[in-house]
């Protein structure tokens, strides 16, 4: 069963996927992670990020010492896989758009991988939502304002949560402060898998 919480803005869907539907999606990314291995993209200040990423889609998220960018191709010169199916449906159940999304950036956090508060803007038009599904180990997820500074809140997101960042709240910080190492079975090894889902172009 689905709780719905309302933050700052950001839609939290507690509970929205059931533990056979995280597996299924985890069995989707299988092939998406074998295509397009993780890599840990450098960030423009030249320190190589905690957590290692990759992409799905006609393009995908790339970063290094020349900025942020939506990139047609994995650093290894291959073109994206296609987002699978089981991801699409949560968009559209979530979202109930018609626009379908042209990237699925998926971050894996591994033991101590973290990510600093943020606004996601490297995309083209601001008023299309981002979807974001927590798969795994928890994590302590911290959200901001539309501006740099200001008071925090804090939420844990576990595994099967779903999160809209949308209207007015598409600009608003947010980051990841830790995972709880090892607090999910879901993935043999431990660690969380983030997906975001949007339209980038
Ligand atoms: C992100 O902001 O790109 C990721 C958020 C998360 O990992 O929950
Ligand atoms: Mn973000």
């Amino acid at each position: 069963m689905t709780t719905r919480l309302e933050i700052r803005g950001f839609e939290i869907l507690k509970g929205c996927l059931d533990v056979p539907a995280q597996h299924t999606l985890i069995d989707a990314l299988r092939p998406v992670l074998k295509a397009a291995p993780l890599f840990s993209p450098d960030t423009p200040y030249g320190k190589p990020m905690s957590v290692r990423m990759t992409s799905a889609g006609a393009v995908g998220w790339h970063s290094d010492r020349t900025g942020y960018r939506y990139a047609p191709q994995h650093p290894q010169g291959t073109d994206w896989p296609a987002i699978p199916q089981a991801v699409l449906d949560i968009w559209n159940d979530v979202t109930g758009l018609e626009r379908q999304p042209d990237c699925c950036l998926v971050n894996y956090y591994g033991d101590g991988a973290r990510m600093g508060l943020h606004q996601d803007r490297d995309e083209a038009n601001f008023s299309w939502p981002v979807v974001s599904v927590s798969l795994g180990d928890d994590a302590l997820f911290r959200i901001g304002n539309p501006t740099r500074g200001g008071s925090t809140e804090s939420v844990w997101l576990n595994s099967g949560d779903v999160v809209v960042m949308g209207g007015p709240a598409r600009l608003t910080y947010h980051g990841v402060d830790r995972i709880r190492f090892r607090s999910s079975r879901l993935l043999p090894k431990g660690g969380r898998v983030n997906l975001t889902l949007r339209v980038a172009t």
